[in-house]
C-alpha cells in the first residue's frame, strides 16, 4: 500500500505530484507529504500532514513549493502511529538524502541498531528512516554517488519496497527502485522529464510511454537524459518502453457522489466490455487467447488451485462452482496469504488461477510465484493491466472494467466473475463436460446479463430506502446457498468494511449449527433466496429466523410471491440460470452497504484503516 509519486523536468512539481496523490490515495490515506526541490534557493521544502491529500494541501498553502524536481507520498501505516512524524517523506541525519518508500523493511530493527552504534539518530517510528539513513551510511562511508549507495543499501536489505530518492547535491536525478511492490515511469518527450508512481493513474495525463520497473531495478532518472535502468548486480538492463492506454474519463466520478456508486453504477457496461470480442460469431462462442493458446494443459488438468484474497477470493468460490460445473475439473480455492505459508503440494500438472483486481497483492503474488517454482501453470484474472501478477503469470484474461477506484470493490467482482463463468464455459466446450445446448443458451443468457443489471440498478432509490432501516443494526447476518452462498460472503464483506458494522456470511444450512443462537429482534438476516433447486429448503430456513423473531430482507427472483409475504423487505432480480445469479444477486448487496454507510455519514471510498491495493502481507 501507499502511493508514491516523483516528478523531474521543466513544470512545476507540485500540482503533478498532489493530483498524482489524489489519484493514489486509494492505496492509503492516513497522512501525505511532498518534497520539492527549489533550484533558485537551492532547498529542499518539505511538507507534510496527518490526514488525507487535502490536508497536505492546507499544510503547505502560503509556503514556499516552487521547483521542477519532487517526490510525494500518501501513506498507509505499516511501521509507527499514522501522524505526521511518521509521515514520509523522511530525511537523513545529514540532510543530504530525502525518501519516500511504498514496502516494508523487514530486518529494519537490526539495520536500526546497528546504524544507532555508529551514532545515527532517528525522529520516526518507521522503516523507511532507517533506509534512507542506511544509504546516506554506504554513501559517507565509501564515497560513492547516490546510484550506487541506493545500491550497495538495498543489498542490506529483507524486504519490500518501491522507493524514490533525492539528493540535494545531485538535484537534477530522481532514483527509484523497486522490490514486490509496483512502481512505473513514464518517459515525457525527447527524455526532459520523468514522471513517475505507484501506478500508471498520475502518469497518463502527461504521457502514455511507460516502463514498468521490474523487481530488485534501480532506474536513473536525469532530466534531460536517456532513462537508465541498472540491476541490483550492477548490470546493465534494457530498457522497455510500453504504450499504456487509460481512459482518463475512468478515473474521476463522473457525476456520482462516490466513486463507490459510480462503479456500482457502471457494471452493465463493464460487463459489455469484459464480453467484447470474446463472445464472437454473434454470440455463437467464447474465444479466449489464454485458454486457446493452453488448450492442451487444460484439457489435462486433474486440478485446478485458485488463490486470491478478500473480493477475489469470493469470485474464486464462485470460479470454482462454474469450473466443478462445467468443466468436471476439481477445484481448491485457497486464501493467497494462507497457501503461501501451507508447504502446499503443487503439482506441475496444476494449473494456478490468481485472481486480483490491483494485480498487486502481495500474498497473491508470492502465491504464484512459490506455485510457478513448482512447475504449475499460472493463469492470472487480473484487471490493472501491466500490474506484477499480470506480469508474474504465464497467461490469463484481463477483466477490462476500467480502473477501480472506491476501496470497495464492486464492478471488479462481477468482471471476474463474468471471465470465470467464460472460462469454464469455453473450456468445458472443448473437454466435452458441458452440452452443446447448454453451452450456447449460457452464452445467449450471459449477454443479457447487463440488461438485466440495468433493471436492478434501477432499484437504487428504493434500497436507499430500506438501507435507513439498517443503519442503527450493530449486526448483520446474510445466508445463501450453493451460488449464492460466495454472494453472502461478498454481502456480508462490503457492509463490514464501509459500515464497520458487523456482519458474517453463511451457507444458510449451517445456520442451524450454530449462528442461529445469534438471532433476536435485533439481528437483520440477509437471505439470498432465488428460485434454484435448493428454493424449498432456504424457505425452511427463513421460517426458522423469523419463528426467532429476526427481522428478514431477502433478494428473490421477480414475481416470488411466497417470501413477500414472508419478509420484512425484498428486493427483486430477473430469473437467470443459476450459474449466473451472483452477477445479479450481489448488486442489491453493494447498493445495500453503500446506502447503509451514506446513512451514517461515513468516509465510503476510503474507509478507515484500508488500502486498496494491499502490498503488503
Ligand atoms: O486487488 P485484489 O483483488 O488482489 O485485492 C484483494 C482484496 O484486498 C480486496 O478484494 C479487498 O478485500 C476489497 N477491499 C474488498 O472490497
Amino acid at each position: 500500500m501507499c502511493g508514491i509519486v516523483g516528478y523531474t523536468g521543466y513544470r512545476e512539481a507540485y500540482p503533478i505530484l498532489i493530483k498524482g496523490l489524489h489519484r493514489l490515495e486509494y492505496r492509503g490515506y492516513d497522512s501525505a507529504g511532498t518534497a520539492i526541490y527549489d533550484d533558485k534557493s537551492r532547498e529542499l521544502n518539505i511538507y507534510k500532514a496527518k490526514g488525507k491529500v487535502s490536508d497536505l494541501e492546507k499544510a503547505a498553502m502560503g509556503h514556499n513549493h516552487c521547483g521542477s524536481l519532487g517526490i510525494a507520498h500518501t501513506r498507509w501505516a505499516t511501521h509507527g502511529h499514522p501522524n505526521e512524524t511518521n509521515a514520509h517523506p523522511h530525511v537523513s541525519e545529514t540532510g543530504q538524502l530525502t525518501i519516500v518508500h511504498n514496502g516494508i523493511i523487514e530486518n529494519y530493527i537490526i539495520l536500526r541498531d546497528q546504524l544507532k552504534d555508529k551514532g545515527y539518530h532517528f525522529k520516526s517510528e518507521t522503516d523507511t528512516e532507517v533506509l534512507v539513513q542506511l544509504i546516506q551510511y554506504v554513501m559517507d562511508s565509501h564515497n560513492t554517488d547516490l546510484v550506487t549507495s541506493v545500491r550497495l543499501a538495498l543489498e542490506k536489505v529483507i524486504g519490500a519496497y518501491a522507493i524514490l530518492v533525492v539528493d540535494t547535491k545531485n538535484p537534477d536525478t530522481l532514483v527509484a527502485a523497486r522490490k514486490s511492490s509496483p512502481m512505473v515511469i513514464g518517459i515525457g518527450e525527447n527524455n526532459c522529464e520523468f514522471f513517475i508512481a505507484s501506478d500508471a493513474s498520475p502518469i497518463i495525463e502527461y504521457t502514455n510511454r511507460m516502463v514498468y520497473l521490474e523487481d530488485e531495478q534501480i532506474a536513473v532518472c536525469h532530466r534531460g537524459e536517456a532513462l537508465q535502468i541498472i540491476a541490483l548486480d550492477n548490470s546493465e538492463v534494457a530498457v522497455n518502453v510500453k504504450k499504456v492506454n487509460l481512459d482518463l474519463s475512468m478515473l474521476d466520478k463522473g457525476g456520482y457522489p462516490h466513486f463507490m456508486l459510480k462503479e456500482i453504477h457502471d457494471q452493465p457496461q463493464c460487463i459489455r466490455d469484459c464480453m467484447r470480442g470474446r463472445i464472437v460469431q454473434d454470440g455463437k462462442r467464447i474465444v479466449l487467447s489464454a485458454v486457446t493458446e493452453h488448450r492442451e494443459e487444460l484439457l489435462k488438468a486433474k486440478r485446478i488451485i485458485i488463490v486470491s484474497c478478500g473480493t477475489s477470493w469470493h469470485a474464486g468460490l464462485i470460479g470454482k462452482l462454474l469450473i466443478e460445473q462445467f468443466c468436471r475439473i476439481p477445484v481448491e480455492v485457497a486464501y493467497a496469504s494462507e497457501f503461501r505459508y501451507s508447504d502446499p503440494v503443487i503439482d506441475s500438472n496444476d494449473i494456478v488461477i490468481a485472481i486480483s483486481q490491483s494485480g498487486e497483492t502481495a500474498d497473491t503474488l508470492a502465491a504464484i510465484q512459490l506455485a510457478s517454482e513448482h512447475g504449475a501453470l499460472i493463469f492470472g484474472i487480473v484487471n490493472v493491466v501491466g500490474s506484477s501478477i499480470a506480469r508474474a503469470s504465464d497467461t490469463g484474461t484481463y477483466i477490462h472494467v476500467g480502473p477501480e477506484i472506491g476501496v470497495a470493490s464492486t464492478k471488479a467482482f462481477t468482471g471476474q466473475v463474468t471471465v470465470l463463468t467464460m472460462i469454464a464455459l469455453a473450456v468445458g466446450r472443448e473437454r466435452g463436460t458441458v452440452s452443446e445446448e447448454k453451452y450456447s443458451s449460457l452464452i445467449n443468457e450471459l449477454l443479457t446479463i447487463p440488461e438485466l443489471m440495468e433493471k436492478v440498478l434501477a432499484q437504487d432509490e428504493k434500497i436507499k430506502l430500506i438501507a435507513q432501516q439498517y443503519a442503527t443494526s450493530h449486526n448483520m447476518l446474510y445466508l445463501g446457498r450453493a451460488y449464492n452462498y460466495p454472494v453472502a460472503l461478498e454481502g456480508a464483506l462490503k457492509l463490514k468494511e464501509i459500515s464497520y458494522i458487523h456482519a458474517e456470511g453463511y451457507p444458510a444450512a449451517e445456520m442451524k449449527h450454530g449462528p442461529i443462537a445469534l438471532v433476536d429482534e435485533n439481528m437483520p438476516v440477509v437471505f439470498i433466496a432465488t428460485h434454484h433447486k435448493l428454493y424449498e429448503k432456504i424457505l425452511s430456513n427463513m421460517q426458522e429466523v423469523i419463528a426467532r423473531k429476526g427481522k428478514v430482507l431477502a433478494i428473490v427472483t421477480e414475481g416470488d410471491e411466497t417470501i413477500k409475504g414472508m419478509a420484512e423487505n425484498i428486493i427483486e432480480v430477473p430469473q437467470v440460470d443459476n450459474s449466473l445469479a451472483p452477477l445479479l444477486t450481489v448488486l442489491p448487496l453493494q447498493m445495500l452497504a453503500y446506502h447503509v454507510a451514506v446513512a451514517k455519514g461515513l468516509d465510503v471510498d476510503q474507509p478507515r484503516n484500508l488500502a486498496k491495493s494491499v502490498t503488503v502481507e
